[in-house]
């Protein structure tokens, strides 16, 4: 049980303590950053496409509305987002750099680009009530205090302003459940580890996700800070789920 061992000494180490997760976390998105993309839609199948597609059928973008794409990473969510046309404007911040540039280079292909910056979630450089909309895309997870993110991503919405946070989740469903817990902690942070060449990140996955308060314990933590209407919508058996919120 050599790898129970070590996601144990992973979450020790960095999960239970904020600076070290903040830390942990950059530095391991700035050495992916170049395989990231690969790396998801491969490990997927895809189906992480679908998903920020109905994250933003969902969040449904009025003309001209000022988005901010938290943890924006490469950017695909935000440029999911600007794609509903109507001169919306995408703002996405993210903490690391590397991850940004592979974002700024993907901007060449897109017709609504996303306006890039460098920024901390827990510590947003933004003004009170600077947003229509907020996503974030499988980065509340990474945040090092859940509580600091969701009261700034409360805080820079206008009110009346709406979120959608996508998230992984962990699938209920008898039988599915057997078969995905065995990929996700054997076999996805083997094939992860071959392609990231980082044997960390996907052990750092598996146990982000058994560690998240998913469901209605995320929707107390969305309520707690600010947010109301918090709907959840499962999505493939519930490997990941999006919620929905506004800002009173
Ligand atoms: C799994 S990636 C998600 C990227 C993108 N949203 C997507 O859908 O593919 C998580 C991202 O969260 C970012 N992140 C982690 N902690 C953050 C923080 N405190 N502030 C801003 N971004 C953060 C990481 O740098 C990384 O790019």
């Amino acid at each position: 049980m050599k790898h129970k061992t070590q996601n144990e000494r992973l979450a020790r180490e960095v999960l239970t303590d904020r600076e070290a997760k903040r830390a942990f976390v950059r530095q391991m998105f700035d050495r992916i950053a170049d395989r990231y993309d690969l790396l998801n839609h491969l490990l997927s199948m895809g189906i992480d496409i679908l998903w920020r597609k109905k994250a933003i059928d969902q969040l449904q973008p009025a003309p001209r509305w000022r988005i901010l794409d938290l943890a924006t990473g490469t950017g695909d969510l935000g440029f999911e987002a600007g794609k509903r046309g109507g001169d919306i404007q995408v703002i996405g911040a993210d903490l690391s750099l590397p991850m940004l540039r592979r974002g700024e280079k993907k901007n060449a292909s897109q017709t609504n680009p996303v306006a890039f910056l460098c920024g901390d979630g827990e510590c947003l450089p933004f003004a009170d009530g600077a947003f229509d909309g907020l996503t974030i895309g499988f980065g509340i997870r990474n945040m090092a205090s859940l509580d600091a993110a969701l009261g700034e991503m409360c805080r820079v919405l206008k009110p009346g302003g709406r979120v959608a946070v996508l998230e992984f989740s962990r699938p209920r469903t008898p039988g599915f459940r057997g078969v995905y817990n065995f990929y996700f902690e054997r076999v996805l942070p083997r094939i992860g580890h071959l392609i990231s060449r980082d044997p960390n990140a996907y052990r750092y996955l598996y146990e982000s996700v058994m560690r998240f308060p998913e469901g209605g314990d995320f929707c107390r933590y969305m309520a707690d800070a600010g947010f109301v209407d918090v709907q959840t919508i499962r999505l493939t058996f519930g490997i990941a789920t999006l919620y929905l919120a506004s800002k009173p």
